[in-house]
């Protein structure tokens, strides 16, 4: 059983809400005292998903929870947008594929850094994207 010990709802509107919610995600990993790795991973995660849902998304919300499952503590972070959604979410999971000729590696390396990686996405209707970063064992 997984709970919620606090969470922050962030607007992601502009390049300045991507720094706050970058930000916040690497205070709450240091206060929930995740490793120096562990904290670098969600922050990176997090940078790359909320620019995002700017940049693809048209903006949304960073839903950031110190969440705790009894013994260990871990950051979730959750994001949310009215975008246009993904339509080949296989070929933008594999990496190296961009719809807007940057690097195309936000999402697959964003997976790989988290314990735990979640998408939903609906063509025409938005994406949403869930992420967990544990402390480690
Ligand atoms: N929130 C989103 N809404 C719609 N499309 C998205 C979203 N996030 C990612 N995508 C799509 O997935 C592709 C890959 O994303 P990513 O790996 O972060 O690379 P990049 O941001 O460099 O394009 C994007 O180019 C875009 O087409
Ligand atoms: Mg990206």
């Amino acid at each position: 059983m997984i709970s919620v010990v606090a969470q922050y709802k962030l607007d992601v509107r502009c390049e300045d809400d991507v720094v706050v919610v970058r930000r916040k995600a690497r205070q709450l990993a240091q206060l929930r005292r995740l490793d120096p790795f562990a904290t670098a991973a969600i922050t990176t995660a997090v940078s790359e998903l909320s620019r995002n849902v700017l940049v693809h998304g048209r903006g949304g919300i960073a839903l950031l929870e110190e969440v705790s499952d009894g013994t260990r503590y871990g950051i979730r972070a959750t994001f949310e947008d009215q975008g246009p959604g993904i339509d080949n979410l296989e070929r933008a999971l594999a990496g190296g594929y961009s719809t807007t000729r940057t690097m195309g590696l936000g999402l697959s390396g964003s997976r790989r850094l988290v314990d735990r990686f979640d998408i939903q996405t609906t063509v025409g209707k938005g994406t949403m994207i869930r992420v967990e970063k544990w402390q480690s064992a």
